[in-house]
């Protein structure tokens, strides 16, 4: 836990270091309206701080309220006019970075280089539908770290999320990526994004939905081409049959496990919780609350409220020896 908390506060969030042309273009407006902002700032407090020094109270002057005159013309028009016209470049420019941010629908197409996923919201985790990529149809289910290519100086490889909600609303925001999009239920939003720089992406479920909101994170991968792809015939792959861990399937198959949870390949077809094939790819569980370790999925089998208080998931009550079973079944999933 205090692995990933370290972890969490080392990576960059900061919207002030875009990997993005879509992240750059909310940074450029952000530091546009700071600008103005700012200069309004430093333009009132000056005249306030001026005009208390200069029309103080004199050594001999009379006590009470100075002569009250009525204000002039041409000073109200222009005061008037003036925020009207900051606050109307404003709103053009927040238009103008809508539009550019807010990527007109695309279709898959044959060779396009872009990825198409299907993202849903649940309390408190992540589902990834892997639609296509370049054209192929994936279809594999995943959840809570969602892969995607770099792209290079000459090709983009851009990322097409279509944001679905499970339950309540949800906000997806990976700061250095893209703006926040909401995942809201009975609707579908897209956000688009390309980077070319690799590397790990942290983020954040962005809109209150409940008792473990803060503990909704998003972890992104963004990894060569070929490291993609890699990945991706691994997903795509049937889960992993180990005869060594054939007690701890049958144990999981037997127990409610598979209500919600699914394994590719076995009769757990849950869907209603993160799919487990591939659990062992993932570096952390619980949304990316913690490390995924032998020790860490234990806790999470005997209890998950022990990591996280309120999860739909609750604790069964097996024996310690099923536990343990079952972890070392779960662990054989790669
Ligand atoms: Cu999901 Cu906040």
């Amino acid at each position: 836990m205090l692995l990933a908390a370290v972890e969490g506060r080392m990576a960059d969030v900061s919207i002030f270091s875009p990997a993005s042309p879509q992240a750059g273009w909310i940074v450029d407006l952000a530091i546009l309206a700071l600008a103005i902002i700012g200069i309004i700032f430093l333009v009132v407090e000056g005249i306030l701080f001026y005009s208390i020094w200069r029309f103080r109270r004199k050594k001999n002057e009379a006590p009470g309220e100075p002569a009250q005159v009525y204000g002039s013309e041409p000073i109200e028009i222009a005061w008037t006019a003036a925020p009207t016209m900051i606050v109307f470049f404003l709103v053009l420019v927040t238009t103008r970075t809508l539009w550019q941010v807010e990527a007109a629908p695309v279709q898959p197409l044959e060779g396009d280089q872009s990825l198409f996923v299907t993202v849903i919201g649940h309390q408190w985790w992540w589902e990834y539908r892997y639609d296509s990529y370049d054209g192929r149809k994936l279809g594999f289910i995943t959840a809570n770290e969602l892969h995607i290519p770099i792209g290079d100086g000459e090709t983009q490889r851009p990322v097409h999320l279509t944001l679905q909600s499970g339950d309540v609303c949800h906000s997806f925001w990976i700061p250095r990526l893209g703006g926040k999009v909401d995942l809201i239920p009975g609707r579908s939003n897209l956000l688009s994004f390309e980077t070319e720089q690799p590397g790990l992406y942290l983020g954040q479920c962005a809109e209150y939905c409940g008792a473990q909101h803060a503990n909704m994170m998003l972890r992104v991968v963004a990894e060569t081409p070929a490291e993609f792809e890699a990945w991706l015939a691994n997903e795509a792959a049937p889960a992993v049959e180990d005869p060594a861990v054939a007690e701890g399937k049958a144990t999981f198959l037997a127990n409610s496990c598979v209500n919600c949870h699914r394994v590719t390949g076995t009769a757990a077809q849950g869907n209603g919780a993160p799919d487990l094939t591939h659990l062992m790819s993932r570096d952390t569980i619980a949304a990316g609350q913690v490390p995924n370790s032998r020790s860490n999925l234990r806790k999470w089998v005997h209890d998950p409220h022990a990591i996280k208080p309120g999860v739909l998931m609750p604790a069964f009550g097996l024996s310690s020896e099923e536990e343990n079973q079952i972890v070392e079944y779960l662990r054989t999933l790669k």
